[in-house]
């Protein structure tokens, strides 16, 4: 790779970035269903119709994987925690082999030397709580705060950092207005009420991580950039309506304590009674902020209702997700974000990578496709960094092929190949590369 640690400042952590149900294997360890498990077996929602159940194997293979994380010179490994692993009916009694997995997990990575950094929540919803209507019920927050309690009472004493959801935009809008991820709802009333109550979670979370004297909290936004599709004020205001509700609704939330006005145009007759009493309790200081980032959108105006706009196909090399290579999009949110929302905290980019049709031949995978990527958008994040964002860390996303939800196990994202039969790793050449940047 064309860069090394002294590129970047003082401190900065470079990690690796996965998810509970994309490599655990849920199959294992008495955890329970989840609303993914259910979405998944039924026809037409995911490729294949390919579920968590065995994911990597990293249940049981973990050692082997924070090895890997630790030979590659990575300084933080960002994991998340099943709920439904902890807590199979999602709330009530724990399940032990979930507590003590996570304990072991933490335990692991620091006798590596490596920075445990966790996320709460990646998606997979206990399906108790689904069936009470799931990021729609305003109790959520409740049952979120308490798992929170139960996790953290655990392992909490030894995180180096912690956020409570990933990626507020796909577990509301993605999940309850586009359908592609579960609970593959298509509902405006579901979707303003679901964006809501995320934050309120979130919020509910860390105050209840305060409460524990824990600190060094943070929010993790994935953000997609918005181009118009053409030079009409049409196009402007379609571009600007999917920024709203992607990107500007979850931090303005959280650090303006208000939802931008474009998008309440649509879901304000949605929202819950007493939404607007919220915030106190969404916007709870935090300690830093994570952006995913991957690409963005071209976005033209159409004759739908609200929000009335589509995605039209850009000019751009794209990625196997079909997915244009946009680095200056990474630069312009780490801009933009510390000038409106959040100025001096800390500023993570906590995923960033992409899928690649990667082959193995005679035991080797060649992926200069991906180590041309990360190059691109860590110069974007040193270039952010030079001109004064306070950005303090880089995760790659994946350090594994895994489990890539609606699409299965085809699209592989991680710099480690994993063979899906034998479950063996391979390190790939951008793992080779990465490891020898930062050595
Ligand atoms: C992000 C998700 C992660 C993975 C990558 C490709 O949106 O957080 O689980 O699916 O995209």
């Amino acid at each position: 790779m064309n860069f090394t640690r002294k590129d970047f400042p003082a401190g900065f952590q470079f990690g690796a970035a996965t998810s509970s149900y994309q490599i655990e294997g849920h199959a294992f360890g008495g955890a329970g269903s989840t609303h993914w498990d259910t979405f998944a077996a039924t026809p037409g929602n995911v490729v294949r119709a390919e579920n968590g159940d065995r994911g990597c194997e990293h249940y049981t293979r973990y050692e082997e994987d924070l090895d890997l994380v630790k030979a590659a010179g990575l300084d933080s490994y960002r994991f998340s925690t099943s709920w439904a692993r902890v807590l199979p009916e999602g709330r009530g009694t724990p399940n032990p082999e979930g507590l003590d997995f996570y304990d072991r997990l933490t335990d692991a990575m620091l006798e590596r030397g490596i920075k445990p950094c966790a996320t709460l929540y990646h998606w997979e919803l206990p399906s108790p709580l689904a069936d009470m209507g799931g990021w729609r019920n305003r109790d959520v927050a409740k049952w979120f705060g308490d798992f929170t309690e139960v996790i953290m009472g655990r392992i909490g004493d030894r995180m180096h950092s912690v956020a409570p959801i990933n990626e507020p935009w796909c577990v509301g809008w993605l999940s309850h207005f586009l359908g592609h991820h579960a609970p593959g709802m298509k509902d405006v009333r579901a979707t303003a009420r679901a964006m809501h109550h995320i934050l309120l979670a979130h919020g509910t979370a860390i105050a209840r991580m305060r409460g524990m004297g824990m600190d060094n909290l943070g929010g993790v936004f994935n953000m997609e950039w918005a181009d118009p599709a053409d030079d009409t004020p049409e196009a402007a205001d379609a571009a600007a309506l999917y920024d709203g509700y992607y990107n500007r609704f979850f931090l303005g939330g959280v650090f303006k304590k208000a939802y931008p006005a474009n998008v309440m145009e649509g879901l304000a007759p949605h929202m819950p009674l007493g939404w607007q009493d919220d915030f106190e309790t969404i916007a709870q200081p935090l300690d830093w902020l994570g952006i995913n980032y991957y690409t963005r959108k071209l976005i033209a105006p159409n004759n739908d209702p609200w929000p009335s706009h589509e995605e039209v196909e850009g000019p751009l090399p794209k990625t196997f997700m079909d997915w244009e290579i946009y680095p200056e999009g990474l630069y312009k949110f780490l801009k933009r974000t510390a000038a409106e929302y959040t100025g001096d905290l800390p500023i993570y980019v906590t995923e960033n990578g992409m899928a690649n049709a990667d082959v193995i031949k005679d035991g080797v995978v060649s992926d200069p496709e991906r180590i041309d990527y990360v190059e691109k958008h860590l110069a974007m994040v040193r270039k952010a960094a030079e001109e004064g964002v306070p950005v303090k860390g880089y995760f790659l996303w994946s350090l594994l092929d895994n489990y890539e939800w609606a699409l299965g196990y085809e699209k592989r994202f991680g710099m480690v190949h994993v063979d899906f039969d034998t479950m063996k790793r391979t390190p790939k050449a951008s793992y080779h590369a990465l490891k020898a940047a930062l050595s």
